[in-house]
């Protein structure tokens, strides 16, 4: 029997780990570990939860004592040991890398005290793989958040092969207590419910492209006015990443063995030169480079 959820360990300080650490403290109430490689990137994390709840609070959101109590919360460390003291719940947001989360599962399942649950936010790997590294793999699913966590409303969960109810159940009231809505992915199976058929259409809007049938802007402009998405395909392919899409694109490949979803020559070749979205400056589109949202 999984047990209630009280403490929240989150691995990974980055883009996706912070957010969760920070929803999981100013929505859901928890106390919460934040753990990271190195101090600079835990340091990072804090910064990026400090400039968002000052966002929460500029808007009237969160009073200035929430957004305080909030940060204070969030305790950053550097030391696995430390980080899951005491914890219920484990959410790992860590670099998207098969060997670097099984050789962190390993790390967690052997100094982790009975019954934690441990629920991952990959986007890509499989959940059953991640299990296999655990002693308990009835206490392992997916917790897909999505970006950014603090805004947006949906966690998908996955149910691994060994996943129990129990561990289901508990992360979905630990979601619904952070506010978010849940939806279950009965298999664990490649892109979940989301990706699998988002990939697809990213994929899609880049062959328009690369087969010269519209420019990005007339795709965007297209699938904005013409389907009512609040930002293009090549537009939001910017803001996801264009080498994190090729990597999903590789998995869809291998796991499905099914051509149509292989990867554009041309998200290929950008991704070699480097043009990888708003991270790198420019993707489709040109990225002021510390601005929040680009020129389109
Ligand atoms: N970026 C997105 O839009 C998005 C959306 C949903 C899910 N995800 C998933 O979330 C996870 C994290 O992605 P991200 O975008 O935050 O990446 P990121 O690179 O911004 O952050 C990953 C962090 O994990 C840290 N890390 C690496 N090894 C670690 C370890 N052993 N222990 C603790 N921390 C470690 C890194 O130092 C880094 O700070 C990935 O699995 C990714 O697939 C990403």
């Amino acid at each position: 029997m999984a047990r209630a959820i009280g403490k929240v360990a989150v691995l990974g300080a980055g883009l996706m780990g912070h957010g969760i650490a920070q929803v999981a403290s100013q929505v859901g109430g928890f106390d919460v570990s934040m753990l990271d490689v190195k101090q600079e990137f835990v340091e990072r994390g804090m910064g990026m939860v400090r400039g968002s709840v000052a966002k929460f609070v500029e808007k009237g959101k969160l009073t200035k004592e929430q957004g305080e109590a909030t940060v204070s919360r969030i305790h950053p460390t550097t030391d696995l040991a430390e980080a899951l003291k005491g914890r219920d719940l484990v959410i790992e947001a860590a670099t998207e890398d098969p060997k670097l989360k099984l050789d962190l599962y390993r790390r967690v399942s052997e100094l982790a005290e009975d019954g934690v649950i441990v629920a991952s936010n990959t986007s890509s790997i499989s959940i059953t793989l991640l299990a296999s590294a655990t002693k308990a793999p009835a206490n392992v699913c997916g917790m897909h958040f999505f970006n950014p966590p603090q805004l947006m409303p949906l966690v998908e969960i996955i149910r691994g092969k060994k996943t129990s109810d129990e561990t289901v159940e508990a992360v979905r009231g630990a979601s619904a207590k952070m506010g978010k809505e849940t939806v279950l992915c009965k298999k664990d199976s490649p892109g979940f419910i989301v990706n699998r058929m988002l990939v697809p259409a990213l994929n899609e809007a880049i062959f328009l492209v690369q087969e010269g049938v519209a420019d990005p802007e007339d795709v965007d402009k297209a699938v904005k006015l013409g389907l009512n998405w609040p930002m293009g395909p090549l537009q939001l392919l910017d803001y996801v990443g264009l080498d994190t899409t090729l990597n999903i694109t590789q998995v869809f490949m291998e796991e499905f063995q099914d051509s149509k979803y292989r990867s554009p020559t041309l998200l290929k070749e950008m991704v070699r030169a480097g043009l990888l979205g708003r991270k790198s400056g420019q993707g489709f589109y040109k990225w002021n480079s510390s601005a929040d949202t680009g020129n389109k």
